[in-house]
């Protein structure tokens, strides 16, 4: 039999079905699909190989299952089977692609069509920028950076004694009820003291700097503080603080007063005017509320500051001599040193900085809103 040409090739009767016969039977049906394979030079000749081997009526692949397996003798017919799936599994791999060469395409065309052109310029991402928030709040931390105050932080999660105790809010003492607040769960077995909350002010940070750094001290204090406060146009139960604290020795209200009001000029423009209102906190004595001249009407009054030409913007004061019993150990003697403290809203300034028209507008993620930073 002459088996280079394909022609000749059909399906032959098996008579012997023993290891031997099927194996001869094996190799003839390959070099059958060797040869077609290697004639096959145009891409009509490839498809007709292909039918010729694989049509489900009557390609070569179906007449072994038909002429060999069917007609096996029972005890040959695993061996048979497991024959007629490998060269199925043959055929069908010979013919699952149609080569490059008889497509008409050189090695080389072929690698250039999978070729990945990397001077394209892909995929523009915008650029983010800086939230207003996070922005405003840099630049009052910029600001006092330049009055040589260095910038400290401290935890989110802080305990009863920093947040309340040791800034002269008293246990039950009633100023705590403008301060309600998230407490960690399971506490109860713990010292009231050692309690965790979600801290609502960054003051609780003077403490912790003041027992890690003597005097003399100038320090701010950005950060994130949250309260049991509703949602409206200017509140909400999560914002952000910029602290302020200065100890020294013969440090007076006058320096309060003239540092703040050159922070509100740098921040709002050189035509600002400021002013100091009494108010209460429990950690400065005497306290103040510090009100700017309205920066949209310049104090002749309009709806922002409810026509009275001012508008409040932060709590300062005198550090309260309470506060630095808790560390007077590290050289806070309240009889040589006196300092000030300031807090203020970074949404509020930032609301006011740029005329926003409701607090909610920082948190909603709108890059409508967002990208007007750029
Ligand atoms: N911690 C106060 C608050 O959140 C703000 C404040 C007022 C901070 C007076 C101070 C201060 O340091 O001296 O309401």
């Amino acid at each position: 039999m002459n088996l280079k040409t394909n022609a000749m090739y059909s399906v032959p009767k098996l008579e012997d079905y023993s290891p031997d016969g099927l194996e001869r039977a094996r190799n003839e049906f390959l070099s059958a699909l060797d040869t077609d394979v290697l004639n096959a030079t145009t891409e009509e000749e490839w498809k007709a190989a292909r039918d010729r081997w694989m049509s489900r009526k009557s390609g070569l692949l179906s007449q072994i299952n038909d002429t060999w397996l069917k007609s096996s003798p029972p005890e040959h017919r695993r061996n048979t089977g497991q024959l007629v799936n490998e060269l199925k599994e043959i055929v069908t791999g010979q013919f699952s692609q149609t080569p490059d060469a008889i497509l008409g395409r050189t090695k080389n065309q072929a690698l250039a069509a999978e070729r990945l052109d990397i001077s394209l310029p892909g995929i523009q991402r915008a650029i983010g920028v800086k939230h207003p928030v996070l922005r405003v709040m840099d630049e009052i931390v910029a600001v006092f950076k330049a009055m040589g105050y260095s910038v400290g932080e401290g935890p989110e999660v802080e305990t009863d004694y920093y947040n309340f105790e040791s800034l002269n809010f008293p246990p039950n003492h009633p100023a705590r009820d403008t301060q309600d607040t998230l407490f960690i769960a399971g506490q109860e077995r713990k010292p009231a003291r050692e309690r965790l909350l979600l801290r609502t002010h960054t003051s609780p940070v003077q403490i912790r700097t003041m027992e890690k750094q003597a005097p003399p001290l100038r320090i701010v204090i950005p950060g994130k503080v949250h309260r049991n406060d509703p949602l409206d146009a200017t509140h909400s139960p999560l914002f952000h603080q910029v602290e302020g604290l200065a100890v020294d020795t013969n440090i007076t209200f006058c320096d309060l007063k003239g540092t703040l009001d050159h922070a509100m000029k740098a921040l709002f423009g050189s035509s600002v005017k400021t002013r100091f209102y009494p108010s209460f906190f429990p950690f400065t004595e005497p306290s103040a509320d510090m009100q700017v001249s309205c920066i949209f009407c310049g104090g002749k009054g309009c709806r922002t500051c409810k026509f009275s030409g001012w508008i409040e913007l932060l709590g300062c004061g005198m550090v309260d001599p309470n506060v630095f019993e808790f560390v007077k150990d590290n050289g806070y003697d309240s009889s040589k040193i006196s300092g000030f403290a300031f807090g203020m809203g970074v949404e509020r300034i930032a609301l006011l900085k740029y005329g926003v028209e409701g607090i909610q507008l920082f948190y909603e993620g709108d890059v409508r809103f967002l990208e007007q930073f750029s």
